[in-house]
């Protein structure tokens, strides 16, 4: 199906766009009173994930309310572990639990790659109704958690500040890490590809947790599979996010993507000198901006607009909004792009 509003494809291609494409990372969700119905109305998030029709229904919601240039599926990068094994729990206010985790080479063995097309079933079947309900309205994007982010949940177990047990594992076993990262890549490329055949426009690697290894530690672990990924998806544009990962931007300019996503901290100018319009960047307000008078708002995006000015870009937040921002301020931020 043609879309009617291919912005968002044409600027990741680095192609000629009308105005700059808008969407925000984590749009589908807790931001949104209409999300929060249904989601009181069931067992929990997962029930939620878990039903396509329901999924499809809070995956539209930010493109009618919202009025954003892209739907991103409803879903979590978690689905990935527990496919391969690590079944995990959502706790209220406190976010991921798995009861199993990765600390021993045993524990490695009791791990698979999925087939994906049973396995994760019910995220394809979400995509093809979303695909369906949106009659091409814009864009979908389909989604995944970068090899060194799923691990880290995988040894972790649940959120962490310092992912300390993960970090500290591929220090003492390099080799047992890689051999987990290789199994989460080959299970990601054919998430994504799976993804893709659905239906999905355009996929992102959220590399959430990048920012807490060393350099060298994010080249060997992080950004080697990110490689592989990469050279593995023709069939969509890909986005790469790796929140935190300054010191990697320089070697992510040879990655096989189409798009650099940049959290708050990343100074634009440094990223238009090393991509040199070569790739298309994605981001970066700080969502923090949200919380202030639609005057700071305006004031902001229109700066953060201002400072990419000659490279190609998709706007964004620099990481996923807050749950407590008023749908009011994401609609000015949407705005004051779209007229821009
Ligand atoms: O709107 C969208 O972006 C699509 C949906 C989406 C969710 N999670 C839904 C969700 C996406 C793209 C994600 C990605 C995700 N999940 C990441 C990478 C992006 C990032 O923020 O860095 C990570 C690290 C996770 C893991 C995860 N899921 C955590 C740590 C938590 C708890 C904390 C939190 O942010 O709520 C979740 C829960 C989650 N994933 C919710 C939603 C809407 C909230 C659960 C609820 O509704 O109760």
């Amino acid at each position: 199906m043609k879309l009617e509003n291919d912005l968002l494809l044409r600027a990741a291609r680095g192609q000629k766009i009308e105005r700059t494409p808008v969407w925000l990372m984590r749009q589908a969700g807790r931001i949104l009173p209409e999300y929060r119905q249904i989601r009181n109305a069931l067992s929990g998030f997962k029930e939620l994930v878990e039903t396509p029709q329901l999924a499809a229904e809070v995956t539209i919601q930010p493109v009618d309310i919202l009025n954003v240039d892209a739907a991103i599926i409803f879903s979590d990068i978690l689905v990935v572990p527990e496919s391969m094994g690590l079944s995990y729990e959502m706790v209220e206010k406190k976010g991921p639990y798995f009861s199993k985790t990765i600390k021993t080479s045993n524990d490695i063995k009791n791990i698979s790659i999925p087939d994906v097309h049973d396995n994760l079933s019910y995220v394809f079947e979400a995509i093809k109704i979303t695909k369906s309900e949106l009659k091409g309205k814009v864009p979908l994007i389909g989604f995944a958690g970068a090899p060194w982010t799923i691990f880290a949940y995988m040894i972790e177990g649940q959120g962490s500040k310092t992912f300390s047990k993960a970090k500290s594992f591929l220090y003492r076993e390099p080799e047992l890490s890689h051999q987990l990262l290789g199994l989460i890549t080959e299970t990601t490329i054919a998430y994504l590809k799976a993804q893709i055949s659905s239906g999905a426009d355009l996929v992102q690697l959220f590399d959430s947790w990048a920012g807490i290894l060393t350099h060298q530690q994010y080249e060997e672990f992080g950004m080697k599979y990110v490689y592989k990924i990469c050279e593995a998806i023709h069939e969509a544009p890909v986005t790469v996010f790796a929140k935190g990962a300054y010191s990697a931007l320089e070697n992510m300019k040879g990655l096989k993507c189409e798009t650099i996503g940049l959290d708050w901290n990343m100074s634009i100018s440094e990223a238009k000198t090393i991509f040199q319009n070569q790739k298309t960047l994605q981001g970066n307000l700080d969502p923090c901006v949200l919380y202030g008078d639609y005057n700071l708002i305006k004031q902001k995006t229109k700066e953060m607009l201002n400072s990419f000015a000659g490279h190609r870009h998709i706007a964004n937040l620099g990481h996923g909004v807050y749950p407590d921002v008023s749908p009011d301020h994401v609609k000015c931020f949407i705005e004051t792009v779209k007229s821009n």
